[in-house]
């Protein structure tokens, strides 16, 4: 007979009761967000093939599957806009006919009491090159003729009734202007997200599919190192003290880590972008029977949460919050 040992942490976890009362971290409804992607001339959704579940949205069905999130009883929706022409400037992302704008109207009349209504703020889905910003005469992305683009995307996306501007381009500076542009013309309720620790990564992947992107080569002279967390850091703080309302860590689980220190040290509510590729390599996954879909999705979004997410934007959104409820 050995002595046993003094302490057993198992206890705690020996029924379902007891681990239900000693669980560190939950996941509710109204912190989770969903990406959507509406594309200009469509009729009917289109499925996105790279992001199995995901399609692409006409107007109408826009509205109905933001009134479905709604019932779900999620917390917001992030707005992605598909032009049929794209130039060298984004001309699309400032024209309050362009369709991110006419999605975002139209979805604020809906829903835009009962969640809150996001948009993706960044030109890479309008240029013809497929960068986030525009490019000087050698090629390259321009930072502070980018800012000039974001000011105006940023009036004409308030103006069509947005919550909350996700400014995902990462150019130095661009909360900042974009705060001073909103102020300057009384839009001083509309908030900033700042995707202040955007790395470039290799899991955006199947999000290029979706969004039609034509870029050539990589965001890697704008985007941060996937080797860097103190700069992670850096970008968070600066994001936070240029008037972001709310900043964000992305992709979300190859950097728990840079997630961890934002929550941390952020006076402002820290999210995190469940991005694409970990979306569609779950699915893949769970196709081929080699996880658990629903275990593997769960487990994901709450090792998020863990790591100090206080809201986590994932394309599971809706369907893990009907879990949750049921
Ligand atoms: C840029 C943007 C990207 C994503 C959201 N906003 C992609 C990129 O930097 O290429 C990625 C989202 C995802 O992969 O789910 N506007």
């Amino acid at each position: 007979m050995i002595d046993g040992p003094r302490d057993r942490p198992r206890r705690l976890r020996r029924t379902p009761a007891l681990r239900r009362l000693v669980a560190e971290t939950r996941i509710h409804p109204a912190e989770l967000i969903l990406p959507m992607f509406v594309r200009e001339g469509l009729r009917s959704p289109e499925p996105i093939a790279s992001m199995p579940g995901v399609s692409h949205h006409s107007i109408d069905s826009l509205r109905r599957a933001v009134v479905e999130a709604a019932e779900a009883g999620i917390g917001g929706v992030m707005l992605f806009g598909i032009p049929t022409s794209k130039d060298a400037i984004g001309s699309g992302a400032t024209d309050e006919n362009g369709i991110l704008n006419t999605a975002t109207r139209a979805v604020v009349a809906e829903v835009g009491e009962s969640i809150v209504v996001q948009t993706d703020l960044c030109l890479d889905e309008f240029t013809d090159h497929g960068h986030c910003g525009v490019l000087d005469a050698s090629g390259n992305v321009d930072n502070d003729a980018s800012l000039e683009r974001y000011r105006d995307m940023a009036i004409a996306q308030a103006n069509a009734g947005s919550h909350l501007l996700g400014l995902s381009g990462m150019m130095d500076g661009q909360v900042a202007v974009v705060r001073d542009a909103l102020d300057e013309n009384g839009l001083i309720d509309t908030a900033i997200l700042g995707y202040a620790a955007k790395y470039a990564s290799a899991f955006y992947g199947p999000f290029r599919e979706a969004v039609q992107s034509s870029l050539q080569g990589d965001r890697r002279s704008y985007q941060l190192d996937p080797a860097n967390r103190r700069e992670g850091m850096r970008e968070i703080l600066t994001d936070v003290d240029e008037g972001a309302d709310v900043v964000m860590v992305k992709p979300a689980m190859s950097y728990l880590d840079v997630l961890a220190d934002a929550a941390a040290a952020s006076p402002v509510p820290v999210w995190a972008y469940q991005v694409s590729g970990e979306y569609s390599m779950i699915e893949a996954a769970a196709a081929n029977g080699w996880i658990d879909r629903r275990r593997a999705i769960e487990e994901s979004v709450l090792s998020i949460r863990r790591a100090g997410a206080d809201a986590v934007l994932t394309y599971w959104a809706v369907e893990l919050a009907r879990w949750l409820r049921s």
